[in-house]
């Protein structure tokens, strides 16, 4: 689009208590509440991007053959509003869940949104819900960008048909313990992505793989399931929602590299920079299962996380699989695991100098 779609605006009527609405944001918990406007922007072949609009949060209204609910053609973002000391409201590397977008809606034969659409319908939003930005310390407005195939169609063919949304969600900690270690459940007989599949798309199906593995995961104790490479079962790529790091002994801060099955975590690339930054050593490469296990009973592995823009930085205490069972999660977080997470949150609340040029003022 050349000329800026310009949005319409229907403000919502239903007035929300505010007491309503202050009782949700002192106890946010995580994707529970929603906020009273919602953005959709539609799509279709002949028109491209048109019919950009602010709207009461409500219902969508789908036709039974809409492609999405028959073939999964769905994608979606993840990324947090954040309210500073002085009231001002910001979020952290827009452009770069924009970007990825892009690249899901690629691989999912979506159309791609222009990112300073993305960027704008965002912007619209959080500013007719500001009020529904918290402001208690470590919580945020989350915000749900995501896109549909919607045309009335059961062939199966890319979308001739599509909608964007936005929708937002008050938060604080994913996890309901708050910041403490988790322990994550190795998965043995499932595999979250193929080689060649849909791996490092943001795509609901990738997340829908995910929930037998993360009830198997909940049976025994662990917050998430961590799955590693579909071809050989050997390498890490991630956990359930999340991406995955550890913390060498020497300092050392290791990740697994992106195998084109990884999803490319905003806060994954976030925190090797600042790594870098600190003259940290940092390596994107193959990392077997067996290295974190056997590092965590050498004290090779000093530190484990998990990160992602809803999970932060997680420290991870604990290592469980059906043969084997590493590490404590009563013992304290790692250091470096907690610096970094401070260092991160500290940017994101202005709390830091934003030397990276990653807050964009909505
Ligand atoms: C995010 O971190 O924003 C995600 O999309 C992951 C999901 C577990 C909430």
């Amino acid at each position: 689009t050349d000329t800026p779609l310009a949005f319409r605006q229907t403000p919502s009527s239903k007035a929300r208590i505010l007491a309503e609405r202050d009782a949700i944001l002192a106890n946010p918990g995580f994707g529970k509440h929603f906020t009273d406007h919602m953005v959709s922007i539609d799509w279709t072949v002949e028109a491209g991007w048109h019919d950009a609009q602010v709207t009461p949060y409500g219902p969508l209204l789908l036709d039974p053959a809409a492609s999405v609910l028959h073939y999964g053609q769905e994608i979606f973002e993840g990324m947090k509003a954040y309210r500073h000391a002085d009231g001002s409201i910001w979020t952290f590397r827009p452009e770069a869940n924009g970007a990825r977008l892009q690249r899901s809606a690629k691989r999912l034969a979506l159309p791609e949104l222009p990112i300073d659409l993305f960027v704008e319908s965002v912007r619209q939003l959080v500013k007719i819900d500001a009020n529904w930005v918290p402001s208690a310390p470590e919580t945020s407005l989350y915000l749900r960008p995501f896109m549909i195939a919607n045309e009335t169609f059961l062939g199966v063919r890319s979308a001739q048909k599509a909608a964007y949304y936005v929708i937002a969600s008050p938060a604080g900690p994913y996890f309901a313990k708050g910041v403490a270690p988790v322990a994550i459940w190795v998965s043995s007989d499932y595999a979250r992505a193929a080689k060649g599949g849909t791996g490092a798309a943001k795509c609901g199906g990738n997340y829908a793989a995910s929930l037998l593995p993360q009830m198997e995961a909940s049976e025994h104790g662990c917050a998430q399931v961590l799955f590693c490479d579909p071809q050989e079962g050997k390498y890490l790529e991630e956990l359930g929602g999340m991406n995955v790091f550890l913390v060498m002994k020497d300092g050392t801060l290791v990740t697994p590299e992106l195998s084109g099955s990884i999803l490319e975590g905003v806060t994954r690339s976030s925190i090797l920079q600042l790594a870098r930054d600190r003259g940290m050593k940092v390596e994107e490469r193959k990392v077997t299962l067996d290295e974190w296990r056997r590092g965590f009973e050498t004290g090779d592995v000093a530190e484990a996380f998990a990160c992602g823009t809803a999970a932060v930085v997680t420290p991870i205490g604990a290592l469980k699989a059906k043969d084997f069972e590493v590490g404590d999660i009563s013992a304290p977080a790692g250091k470096v695991t907690m610096s970094l997470r401070q260092e991160l949150t500290d940017i994101q609340y202005g709390r830091l100098p934003d030397t990276h040029g990653w807050m964009t003022r909505l």
